[in-house]
């Protein structure tokens, strides 16, 4: 059934498409680890179908999901639904090793399969954007993208993909790649406790470049801050729908991806962004960072 209205927060543009602020991040839906099939498959169609019925038109996932995992199951649960299919943005550059570690894979060739997995995965003829994912497991390095990211590009001329984006970036590399093609999101680690990208969110809201913020619930170790639980018991709110509505009010220019594998914590996610935060309350969640 499709129920669906905008979620909190209105729309944004990426190039010449239109998602909603408010995005799903698919990477629980793998096994543990992010390896392997969910223990509970139908359950996984059913936050993705859910995420629709939201009214959700942005959804995060990566060929490394699984690897391969959560990609197919996006197109199990929303290829064949009535009505327009959310915008997918998908992410190359890194892949599996047997221990579930991540390494690069950023080589013209790997880069090149690796838009071609997740085009057969998804069942799609063209990605609507990829991100290219740099620096390594422990964060973003610096160095120049200028090889990677020109063969991405040079994938888009081609067709296989509509738009760019970086992701675990540093300033200098964000910069680099806007030298060399359009380009559409950065997808870093940013949250209440993690703000190190502040001037960066702020100096691509200036460029019309959106920030997709990971982790924005604190990924594999959740949020914890004694204000923010301080103002979510004000509030009347849980500190995740506090952590969400103060990023979606922080800029304009910010997406958000919370990733759950549960269709309870989704409809939490999705309304809870849309918590109002008197400015005392914002006040003191912009202190937490210190
Ligand atoms: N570019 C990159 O390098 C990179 C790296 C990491 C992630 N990402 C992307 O960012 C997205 C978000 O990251 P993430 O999923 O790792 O972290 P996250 O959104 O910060 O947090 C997800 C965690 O919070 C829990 N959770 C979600 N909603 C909840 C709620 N309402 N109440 C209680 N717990 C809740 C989830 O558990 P449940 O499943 O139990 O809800 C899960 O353990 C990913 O899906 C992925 O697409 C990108």
């Amino acid at each position: 059934m499709h129920t669906s209205s905008t979620p909190p927060g209105g729309t944004w543009t990426l190039g010449d498409l239109t998602v909603t602020r408010v995005g799903y991040g698919a990477m629980r839906l793998a096994g543990p680890g992010v390896m392997g099939p969910p223990a509970d498959h139908e359950g996984a169609l059913a936050v993705l179908r859910e995420a629709a019925d939201l009214g959700i038109t942005h959804i995060d996932t990566a060929g490394a999901y699984g690897p391969r995992v959560t990609n197919r199951l996006i197109r199990e649960a929303l290829r064949p639904a009535a009505g327009k299919p959310p915008h997918i943005v998908t992410k190359v550059g890194a892949v599996r090793d047997a221990d579930g570690g991540w390494p690069p894979a950023r080589r013209p060739e790997e880069l090149r399969r690796a838009v071609e997995e997740n085009l057969e995965d998804l069942g799609l003829d063209a990605l609507d954007v990829v991100n290219l994912r740099l620096g390594d497991a422990t964060g973003p390095r610096e160095g120049s993208l200028a090889e990677p990211f020109e063969a991405l590009a040079a994938l888009r001329d081609e067709g296989l993909v509509r738009h760019l984006g970086v992701s675990n970036a540093t300033p200098a590399q964000v910069a680099e790649a806007r030298s060399l093609a359009p380009l559409v999101c950065v997808q870093n680690l940013y949250n209440l406790a993690h703000r190190g990208d502040d001037a960066l969110v702020d100096e691509l809201a200036a460029a019309g470049i959106a920030y997709v913020p990971f982790f924005p619930l604190g990924g594999f170790t959740p949020l914890q801050s004694t204000t923010l639980s301080a103002v979510a018991g004000r509030l009347g709110a849980t500190p995740m729908s506090v952590a969400l509505a103060w990023l979606l009010r922080r800029s304009p220019n910010i997406l958000l991806i919370p990733g759950t594998s549960s269709v309870a914590h989704l409809r939490e996610n999705v309304a809870g962004a849309g918590l109002e935060l008197p400015e005392a309350e914002r006040a003191a969640l912009d202190g937490i960072a210190g």
